[in-house]
This record gives structure tokens, sequence and C-alpha cells, in this order.
């Protein structure tokens, strides 16, 4: 039986199999779904084992537990680790879902005329990741597994991965291979396949202006002292000039562009503005002067205020000058920039910054490293001769915007190159009310992985 052959037999059974995968909530940042969050990890380990891996367990960690599965199939044949998370985000605000959460129901869309499953994870992570599950299942059962492959599922990837780190470093024989596959980003659409090859990093602060020990009378102390709400938008309005570039010193020493080349491929590839609008319904698009939408996403950093308070912010009207001010404060990262030295950058620059009149706090939360794929190997070519195969288009090297810190860190610990596969669309809806995943982009995955094996143990 061909690999296509056993997909077509088996669409229904894989498209259950993962609803019932979905159906779990297994939000990693709540502690009342810890035993959900568990619960999911056996059933992705239960999933593996009837795949046909060889070895399937679970290891324990301070936080969830990592899948971990393996085929060895001898020694000296190439290994692809497939990286993939079971946990998912908190699915609020549940009053803005048309279903709820965490019952996967199918509908059309514009976009998935073929219809896409509802639901919380849908596209980020189970259902991306469930492709490599039946991909690998295709495999095994029609004989056509032409690599090692080993699996490592993790439960944390959205509160930061804080367990897996000190896990690839004990575990880095367990998890020796020669490149990493990831499906859990985007694709440009059903007629332009992308293949990521650039993630960006992470710098998340919370900043505090303080002005004085207690809140004021408005009338009596308003216009002689510093209101610290005040001087806090002063600060952070100064933070960027008239064209949008971020003005802290030395931020941009290590932001490296891609070539001229990939930059072209990125400008010619198909963007329609106003869909992209359309999805959050923004009014308007605006970014760094110079660059394409894609461009202010993909290849510039960012500096973005996620949440300001201070004062008084209840029914009425208090006539008060705070005595503190608060931001949350958030850095995306590219190519070369480090999470670390940015952090002290924004810190040094953000005390000087301030007025004699307040004192100012910075504290950092976590934070990531950006990721650029390098497209002159074997294992890249293979992903490229894959989605060619399985699209029956060149994929354009795509920049994106989002973050999966632990990526750099496979480099770092583990010594291995990952490729990002997604299948996804930006117009999933992740994180967000509504996330979807296209029935398409799930069964065009599972036809893709397969080639990218025989591409991969080909070339290498
Ligand atoms: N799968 C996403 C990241 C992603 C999505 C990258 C689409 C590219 C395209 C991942 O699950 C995620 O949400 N990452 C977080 C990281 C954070 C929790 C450290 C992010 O990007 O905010
Ligand atoms: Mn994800
Ligand atoms: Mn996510």
């Amino acid at each position: 039986m061909t690999t296509r052959q056993y997909i077509d037999e088996n669409r229904d059974r894989f498209l259950e199999e993962l609803k019932r995968l979905i159906r779990i909530p297994s939000i990693s940042t709540a502690t009342e779904h810890d035993q959900d969050t568990h619960r999911c990890a056996v059933q992705v380990q239960e999933y593996l084992v009837r795949a046909g891996l060889d070895k399937a367990e679970l290891y324990p960690t301070d936080g969830h537990p990592i899948v971990y599965a393996e085929k060895i199939l001898d020694e000296s044949l190439p290994t692809v680790l497939i990286y993939g998370h079971y946990d998912v985000q908190p699915a609020d605000p549940l009053d803005e879902w048309d279903t709820p959460p965490f019952e996967p129901t199918v509908k059309k869309t514009a976009h998935h005329p073929e219809g896409a499953i509802f639901a919380r994870g849908a596209t980020d992570d189970k259902g991306q990741m469930f492709i490599h599950v039946k991909a690998v299942e295709t495999m095994i059962q029609t004989d056509s597994l032409p690599c090692n492959v080993k699996f490592m599922i993790e439960g944390e990837e959205e509160i930061g991965s804080p367990n897996l780190v000190p896990f690839i470093s004990e575990y880095k024989e367990m998890l020796s291979s020669d490149v990493i596959l990831i499906s859990d980003t985007s694709m440009l659409s059903k007629d332009a396949p992308s293949i990521t090859v650039g993630l960006r990093g992470l710098t998340y602060l919370d900043v505090k202006v303080r002005s004085a020990r207690a809140d004021m009378h408005s009338g009596l102390f308003g216009g002689a002292v510093a209101n610290p709400i005040n001087v806090l938008c002063e600060m952070i309005a100064s933070l960027k000039d008239d064209d949008k570039h971020i003005t802290i010193p030395g931020f941009y020493d290590d932001v490296e562009f891609p070539s001229e080349r990939d930059r072209q491929l990125m400008r010619d590839a198909p963007f329609d503005a106003q869909e992209y609008m359309d999805s959050p319904g923004v009014f308007g698009l605006e970014g760094e002067k110079g660059y394409t939408t894609y461009e202010r996403t993909g290849i510039l950093p960012t500096l973005d205020v996620n949440g300001i308070w201070g004062g008084f912010t209840g029914e009425g009207s208090k006539t008060v000058i705070p005595a503190v001010a608060n931001a949350k404060i958030s850095m995306r990262l590219v190519s070369n920039q480090d999470y670390k030295k940015i952090t002290k950058l924004f810190t040094d620059h953000f005390t000087s910054i301030a007025p004699d009149s307040v004192k100012v706090e910075v504290k950092p939360h976590h934070g990531g490293q950006p990721y650029v794929t390098p497209t002159d190997t074997p294992e890249y070519r293979a992903a490229a001769d894959a989605v060619k195969e399985a699209f029956g288009k060149e994929p354009v090297p795509m920049y994106e915007g989002g973050s999966i810190p632990i990526v750099r860190q496979f480099k770092d610990v583990l010594g291995v190159d990952t490729i990002l596969m997604g299948f996804g669309f930006d117009t999933d809806g992740l994180h967000s009310p509504n996330e979807h995943f296209g029935l398409w982009n799930f069964y065009k995955g599972i036809e893709t992985v397969p080639e990218f094996f025989k591409a991969y143990a080909g070339r290498k």
C-alpha cells in the first residue's frame, strides 16, 4: 500500500483521534487543569504507541510531563527529531467563542471551504503536532519509514518551556539527531507554500515609576510634582522616533537582514492587506518607515506595551495625583539580537531617561533568543523538495513574527538545526477565540511529512 492510499483509507479515523485529543483542556498555565494536562500527555503517548513507535514514555518534570518516543531502524541511518507541544493557551474570553472551545466543531470558512476544526489548540499546536503522529504511523504501517525517528512533545511551550531546557541538557544522548522538524508556525496560503526560516526572540519586562510615598490631592499638588503616569507615558513615547524606529542606543547593533534575494521573495509573496487586517478587525497598518508589513513582523524587532495601569480607574472621578504607574513592556527580537543584552540596554536606557523626580524599577520576566534556519543545508533542501512535491510549487522562505524560544536552545545545547514546516494560516486565530485548523491543511501536512523523510534520507 502506498502512503497516499493509507492516508485515504484512514482519513476519518485520523480526524476522530485528533478531536479526542483536542477535547482535553490541557491549559498549561492553569493549575486547576493539571490533571487534564497530564491526561493529554498520556493520550499522546498512547497514540504514539499505536502508531508503531518502539518506545513511548512520559518523563515527569517539575511541571507537566514530556512525551518521548522513538523508532530506531538502524544506527547508521539519519535521525529526525520531531518536536511539538500538547499544551494550549487559556480559552478566555469564553463568550466570544461561537462554539465551545473544547468541543471541536467542523465548520466551513472562506479560507477553509473543505471545513476547519474550531477549538482551542486546533492549530496551536495539537492539529499540527498530530500531523506528525499520523504521518509517522503512515510510514511505519506502509513500511516506508526511511530514517530513524524520535518524538519529543512537551506540555509547557505556552508558558516558556521552563522544564524543557534542563531536560534536553540531561538527555542529550537520547535526543541525538540530525535534524529537528517542527510544525508550529504558519504557511502563506494554499497556493503559496512557505517554510519558516526565522522566529523572533522575546524579552518581557515590568516597569514601575514612583514619584511619592502616597497618592496626593490633585489640587494641592497637581502642577508642582511629577505625575508618574504622565512621566511613564512620556518615557514610553520617547522609545520610538517619528519613523517608529526604536531609540534605545545599541538596540539595532546585532540586527542582520536576510539576503536581498530572500527579502525580494518575501516582498513578492502574495499578501492581502485587507485580509490581514480583517481577522482582528484593525483600522489601519503602521510600523517602521521604509519596510513592508511582512518585514515589520518578520525581520524587524518590536517594542510594545502589553498593559499599563495606575491611579484611579474606578467608576466616576477622583481628583488624585497617583504615586505609582506601571507597565508591561515586551520586545520581539530578530537575527543576532541577544535577549539578555537587550534587556540590559533597555534597563539602562529606561533608567537614564527618567527625570530626577521619579524612581524607576525594571523587572525582567522571561526571555528567549531568536532563531534563523540556515537554508544552504541538506535539511532545508529536503524540506523545500518535500513541499514542492506535495504542493507543486517551490516554497518561499518566510521570516515569522512569533517565537518558539526552545528552538535556539536546540541549536545551542543539542547542536542541531530546526526545520519549521508549518501548516497553519496566520488567520486561524491562534491564541484567540474561535481558533481553528483547516482539514485541508491537516491532510496536506500528513502527505507532506513523508515526502520530507524521503527527500532527507535521499540527500543525507
Ligand atoms: N506556535 C506559537 C508560535 C508561532 C505561531 C510562531 C505562529 C510563528 C507563527 C507558539 O505556541 C507561541 O505562541 N509562542 C509564544 C512564545 C512565548 C510563550 C514565550 C509567542 O510567540 O508569544
Ligand atoms: Mn505553538
Ligand atoms: Mn502558542
